[in-house]
């Protein structure tokens, strides 16, 4: 890899140190081995929505070398207006057919996704990424989502993306015709290119039938619990997707690639047991990323051949946490415990596993990082019992900070 290059590039009139500047994480996916109780883990108890469903059992030579390997499907799925926030594929099945990436052994995180500005960003960020001397796996536009996108990877095999353009999906939950995906793209495309705008005008003059995309509706129906004044099937809702806490081999070499390929910052850095973690932000929540030695795997007794620690999500509220914390438990959940100095910057979280025993992190608000980049003292954080949670909070400045969900609840 190149040392640290002294080019200043201007990306959208600024001159930055990289030709892209991540704005959030946008998705992230798991490859799952027990597909079908997951799908209905991250539907169901979770609340996604699927937006489109991809056949890859279609895309096997020989049925029979998929066969037993359950759901074939990819389920690209959302918690608002993002075609999709997270996804879901079947680890096998992926791992069978996957001819032009490599998943590394215990790689359970299918992608790693961050928005940058521009379709510009895109591409020229691929470019230097290449030029930096990282394995581009491929660049291009994907359908379905619509997202112009390039790919490489971690030290430790973890693909990532830069993204630009996702899909948008409205009131009626409607994804993109099918007949729209032959705006999909294969290699990296030539710049300028037209707008949506112009694919949709051009789709309706030729005919397409605009309606005809795929709609999923909540995978659960009853309507049971008031959530702040609405009436929803879960007594929480999911605003964000994110952070995603990582085991690495390296931790040096991984925080070098966020920081230095990525462009993220380092907003802290904490030891448990003797072991180092560094804490990544993106934009301004307190960390996006986590990074910790993969020798802590075993000491927090999580699943042996993952190196996703935890999947984070956000819930809209403290009320909305708490409340969920007793939805799990009332559907037999499994609980873990993780020490906080694994989450500084979240002060209210609890981890349960999915199907799979992939730790999943709720919680419901992170401290926020402002232009000079100090975090909170920790003298001033709170002293969190896990089974001793207080009934309301005091106000913090950036409580129900960050990114916030556009559009209803449900
Ligand atoms: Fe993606």
């Amino acid at each position: 890899m190149i040392e640290s290059t002294t080019a200043t590039y201007d990306v959208g009139g600024v001159l930055l140190e990289r030709p892209f500047k991540i704005r959030r994480l946008g998705h992230y996916g798991l490859n799952a081995m027990r597909m079908e109780e997951c799908l209905r883990f991250y539907t169901e108890d979770l609340g996604f929505r699927i937006s489109d469903r991809l056949d890859f059992g279609a895309r096997a030579e020989r049925k029979e070398d998929i066969a037993g390997f359950g759901d074939a499907g990819g389920y690209f799925m959302r918690h608002g207006s993002d075609h999709h926030s997270f996804v879901l594929f079947n680890k096998r099945v992926r791992e069978h057919l996957d001819k032009l990436r490599r998943f590394a052994p215990g790689v359970t995180m299918n992608q790693i996704s961050w928005q940058v500005g521009s379709l510009e960003e895109v591409v020229r960020g691929g470019e230097w990424q290449a030029s930096q001397g990282m394995e581009i796996q491929r660049s291009g536009r994907d359908m379905p989502g619509s997202n112009w996108h390039t790919y490489f990877y971690d030290p430790d095999g973890h693909t990532n993306e830069l993204y630009y353009g996702m899909e948008q999906i409205g009131w009626d939950g409607k994804s993109k015709p099918f007949s729209m995906h032959d705006r999909g793209f294969h290699q990296k495309p030539q710049l300028p290119q037209i707008p949506e705008d112009e694919e949709v005008r051009s789709s309706a003059q030729r005919g397409d039938d605009l309606v005809s995309g795929s709609a999923l509706r909540d995978a659960l129906s009853g309507a049971e619990y008031d959530v702040e004044g609405i009436m929803l099937p879960r007594p929480f809702k999911i605003i964000k997707c994110g952070p995603i806490s990582l085991f690495v081999r390296d931790l040096d070499a991984a925080t070098r690639f966020y920081t230095h390929q990525l462009g993220l910052r380092v907003s802290e850095e904490t030891v448990w047991r003797g072991h180092r973690c560094v804490f990544l932000r993106a934009n301004t929540e307190h960390h996006t990323i986590v990074l910790c030695p993969i020798e802590l795997r075993e000491t927090l007794g999580l699943r042996d051949d993952s190196s996703t620690l935890a999947a984070g999500f956000q819930v809209g509220s403290y009320r909305q946490l708490r409340e969920a914390r007793e939805f799990f438990k009332s559907r037999g959940a499994k609980f873990v415990e993780l020490p906080s100095e694994l989450h500084p910057g979240i002060d209210y979280a609890f981890h349960v596993l999915d199907p799979d025993g992939q730790a999943v992190q709720i919680y419901f608000s992170m401290e926020q990082i402002g232009w000079d980049g100090q975090t909170r003292p920790a003298a001033q954080r709170p002293d969190v019992r896990a089974d001793a949670w207080p009934a309301a909070l005091a106000e913090q400045p950036d409580v129900y900070g960050g990114e916030s969900l556009l559009g209803p609840l449900g």
